[in-house]
């Protein structure tokens, strides 16, 4: 990181914004206003290189061009390696073909391609780098990638988008760990948005991905109901990840998606709780119920998660939510999540997976490692002094 000046990559950029780690600069949007392209955030770069565990010497295919992202990997493998970076838009390149010899590193390869068909004129890679959120995982990538090579790429499951470093070994794409991590939409071929429902406007809406079904007119009427809630008795500390919770719901409910809400509509009350992404909702019919927590204590150093709801069935759906999360073990990197080819057979994916079918692939998600219980809060009001070790 050091060696790269990032500055370069993102001109328009005061200095200080450009090295601040969670800062990403957004160079393009649609004509919805949606980001399209970006240089994404130092942080995120940082840690997919670490999940691709670049070494000198690799040659390595970065789907998604930003210019300083393919700085570092020509930074990593050196001088006997090599970095193919392709993107999708002209423009994006363009920017690339300014940025990258200006700062030192004419030596990428950069390619207008559809990212989807990979760069088979420069395959082998022993690692492919895709930065631009996927739905699944193309063909052209696993032929394109060399035994025991890995593919780092932020993949959409249920709405939820996990970076997954997957490894080639005996035919099987097997998951070598995963980050929370969002990122710009896949397209061309492999593109696959998700469905927005209005339940309020902008204001409040559903985002389902998947085969995920929901009735948008007696959800609407639902959201005008008096609230419900209902909580769980299952606490995490204030610095403990809970995304695992997010997979974990996403998976095992029936019914999901994730309630979006703008900050005016949580203001007005519409909903209680959410954020632009949205929380996790149990869609259960004619009502819903989404996660919320609370502070259990004026410190605010535990949070007890619970359910709002709505509708005419709204104190069974909340409780049926509480149910679930009671359930949960806990870990946020809990899960396995493992690729096969579309045409695999049930019997060979894992016993117990809970899978996404894809067009090419199917993905299997399981929980193998035994829970590690939370919490569960002694009474209403957590117990003092770190009730919230987990055994
Ligand atoms: C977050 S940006 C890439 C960030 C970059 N890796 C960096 O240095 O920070 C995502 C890029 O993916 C590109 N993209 C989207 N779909 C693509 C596809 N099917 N093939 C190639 N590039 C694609 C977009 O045009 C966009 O420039």
């Amino acid at each position: 990181m050091r060696a790269v000046a990032r500055h370069l990559f993102v001109p328009e950029v005061p200095v200080e914004k450009a090295y601040a780690a969670e800062h990403h600069y957004v160079t393009k949007k649609d004509e919805h206003g949606v980001s399209i392209s970006s240089v994404s955030a130092a942080r995120i770069q940082v840690m997919m290189l670490e999940q691709a565990e670049v070494r000198p010497g690799m040659r390595v295919l970065e789907i998604g061009t930003g210019g300083y992202n393919a700085a570092l990997l020509a930074e990593l493998v050196g001088e006997g390696g090599a970095v193919i970076s392709i993107d999708i838009d002209q423009d994006v390149l363009d920017r690339a073909r300014r940025f990258l010899p200006a700062a030192g590193y004419g030596s990428v390869t950069l390619l207008r391609a559809d990212g989807e068909f990979g760069a088979p004129e420069h395959a082998p890679f022993d690692r492919i780098i895709v930065t631009a959120g996927a739905w699944d995982i193309p063909p052209a990538w696993v032929e394109q990638l060399a035994g025991g090579g890995r593919i780092v790429v932020p993949l959409r499951m249920r709405g939820l988008t996990r970076s997954v470093a997957f490894e080639w070994n005996n035919g099987q794409l097997a998951d070598r760990g995963y980050e929370l991590c969002g990122f710009v939409p896949m397209q061309g071929a492999g593109e696959q948005r998700e469905r927005l429902i209005p339940l309020h406007g902008d204001d409040v809406r559903l985002r389902l991905d998947d085969n995920q079904q929901a009735d948008g007119d007696a959800l609407r009427a639902a959201l005008s109901m008096p609230r419900r809630e209902a909580w769980s008795g299952t606490a995490v500390g204030k610095d403990i990840r809970f995304d695992g919770l997010y997979l974990w719901m996403a998976m095992r409910l029936p019914d999901f998606g994730l309630l979006a809400a703008t900050k005016a509509a949580v203001d007005r009350g519409l909903v209680a709780h959410s954020w632009g992404l949205g929380v996790p909702t149990l869609l259960d019919g004619d009502s819903f119920a989404y996660l919320t927590f609370r502070a259990t204590s004026e410190a605010r150093e535990q949070f007890e998660f619970g359910a709002y709801g709505h509708g005419p069935h709204a104190d069974v759906t909340v409780e049926k939510l509480v149910s679930l999360i009671r359930s949960w073990d806990g870990t946020s990197l809990g899960a396995r999540i493992s690729a096969f080819p579309a045409g695999t057979p049930d019997e060979l994916l894992p016993s117990d997976a809970l899978i996404l079918a894809r067009r090419h692939t199917r993905i299997a998600i399981t929980w193998p490692s035994p829970p590690p219980k939370l919490a569960a809060l002694p009474a209403r009001r957590a117990a003092p002094n770190g009730s919230n070790d987990r055994k």
